[in-house]
């Protein structure tokens, strides 16, 4: 073989990994419904999964998405998650499902998911929604926003900041789909001012441009 030829022929194994570390793991089995005591389980790879011949319907099935929300809270949202918490079957999947709910002019705060890219559907009412890109190379943090209407679809890509607010004067719905079966949330409010234990005033002060008076005041709200 020529050295060029060699040389493709490495390019295209790079990339067929690359492929490959660009999806979602293949299952080793049709499903692992998830156990929390391993004697009612076996070990599957790794993970304790139910016997499968214990399993039934019910280990797949959620009921009640559709009910509202109560979102009398101080941001004006709720959001219902649903993943391989409430849906045992849904272990190793890799997928989730979430209901939002917005009072008029409520807000589901900037937050990010560190383990997956978010679908967010609008079921009802116009939603203004948009994420924030990582530092850029000349150090701006570029914002894609848009507003949504009933039966639009926005992405948030994995880990990125994003936020959403209920423009009208009568309540939203959205519903959104996870590329995880466990997404995770960083709320950043209450990530930097309602962390426990506290940090430090004077980073936080230097970090937001604000008098420590402000950083305590902020640190006395309660974000959760
Ligand atoms: C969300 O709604 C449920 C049911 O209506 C309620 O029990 C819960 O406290 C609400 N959560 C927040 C953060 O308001």
């Amino acid at each position: 073989m020529s050295p060029s030829k060699i040389l493709s022929c490495l390019c295209l194994l790079a990339v067929a990994n690359y492929v490959a570390y660009a999806s979602d793991p293949s299952q080793l089995q049709d499903f692992c419904v998830g156990v929390t005591n391993p004697i009612d389980g076996l070990f599957v790879n790794g993970l304790f999964c139910k016997n499968p011949t214990v399993v039934t319907p019910e280990d797949f099935y959620f009921k009640g998405i559709d009910k509202r929300r109560n979102t009398m809270n101080q941001v004006g949202s709720n959001v219902t998650r649903v993943t391989a918490a409430n849906i045992p079957g849904l272990n190793t999947l890799g997928v989730s499902i979430a209901r939002i709910d917005f009072a008029p002019f409520g807000v589901n705060t900037p937050h990010t998911h560190p383990r997956a890219t978010e679908l967010l559907t609008v079921l009802e009412g116009t939603i203004y929604a948009g994420f924030v890109t990582s530092n850029l190379a000349n150090g701006d943090n570029k914002v894609f926003a848009k507003v949504l209407h009933k039966g639009d679809i926005y992405v948030f890509p994995q880990g990125m900041i994003h936020f959403e607010a209920n423009l009208g004067k009568t309540p939203a719905v959205a519903l959104s789909s996870f590329s995880s079966q466990n997404p995770g949330a960083v709320t950043i409010a209450a990530a930097m001012f309602g962390s426990k234990p506290s940090i430090a005033v004077g980073v936080l002060a230097r970090a937001f441009q604000l008098d420590p008076r402000i950083v305590k005041k902020l640190q006395s709200l309660r974000f959760g």
